[in-house]
């Protein structure tokens, strides 16, 4: 087989996505006409305003939602119009979410956490792995509300990433945090990234988060705004907000 150059792969490629919510007599239209392309291994950080369709966007991405219409390709699979079977079996096999709010389970530990995951998942990293990949390896036994806000996140991207997933999509990863502890959750993010070759997208309203990143994707009204390819990548370390 031909070698292909990694960052020249595409992954997810949309053409012409809109959403359209019903809100009774009304329709807001989320995404207008998204194109887009996102490349293998590559972190990338989704910038817009509030409402501009980040969430909606990247839900779909990730098979949690369905276009209403256009194109959402990854690799050769259309996911508008899949059925739910199938968008499942495309969470479950290639997929990993974090979210703003870690959702951890308050009575189990940070390993006992991840460790749902890894049991039902075919080729996991143990919860061991998946934690001292996010500098967790300290603090394995204790409960989410013995962790810092950033560390309970923390503990959300082991769990997201135990699977070993082929793409990592992050909503608003650090909007809890202050700027110190979401610079340590950045800092994660950009390190399972480099190890294990994620494709890896965040969503951020904070611009200056965009500076860590390979391609940063401004979303405006539904719609690609601009896509910019930093030449030079910032250490989350040397970001502040
Ligand atoms: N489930 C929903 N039902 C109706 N409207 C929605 C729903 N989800 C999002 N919207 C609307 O779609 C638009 C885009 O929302 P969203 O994707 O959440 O934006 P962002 O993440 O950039 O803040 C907003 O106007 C929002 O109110
Ligand atoms: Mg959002």
């Amino acid at each position: 087989m031909e070698e292909v150059g990694v960052s020249s792969r595409v992954v997810f490629s949309t053409r012409g996505v809109t959403k359209v919510y019903a809100m009774g007599e009304m329709e807001i239209h989320a995404l207008r006409g998204v194109d887009l392309d996102l490349y293998a291994g590559e972190l990338s950080v989704m910038l817009g305003a509030s409402g501009s369709g980040k969430s909606t966007l990247l839900n779909i991405l990730g098979g949690l939602d369905s276009a209403t219409d256009g194109r959402v390709m990854y690799g050769d699979q259309n996911l508008v119009r899949a059925s739910d079977r199938v968008l499942t079996a495309f969470r479950r096999d290639h997929v990993g979410f974090v979210f703003q709010f870690y959702n951890l389970i308050s009575s189990l530990t940070a390993r006992e956490n991840v460790s749902i995951v890894t049991e039902i998942s075919r080729n996991p990293m143990t919860p061991e792995e998946a934690l001292a990949m996010v500098g967790l390896e300290e603090r394995m036994d204790h409960f989410p509300s013995q962790l810092s806000g950033g560390e309970q996140q923390r503990v959300a991207i082991a769990r997201a990433i135990a699977k070993r997933p082929d793409v990592l999509l992050c909503d608003e990863p650090t909007g809890a945090l202050d700027s110190k502890t979401g610079v340590r959750v950045l800092e994660a993010l950009e390190h399972v990234n480099r190890e294990l070759g994620t494709t890896t997208v965040v969503i951020t309203h904070n611009a200056v988060i965009g500076e860590m990143a390979e391609r940063v994707i401004q979303l405006s009204d539904g719609q690609v705004a601009s896509v910019h390819v930093n030449q030079r990548r910032a250490a989350p370390g040397e970001l502040h907000w």
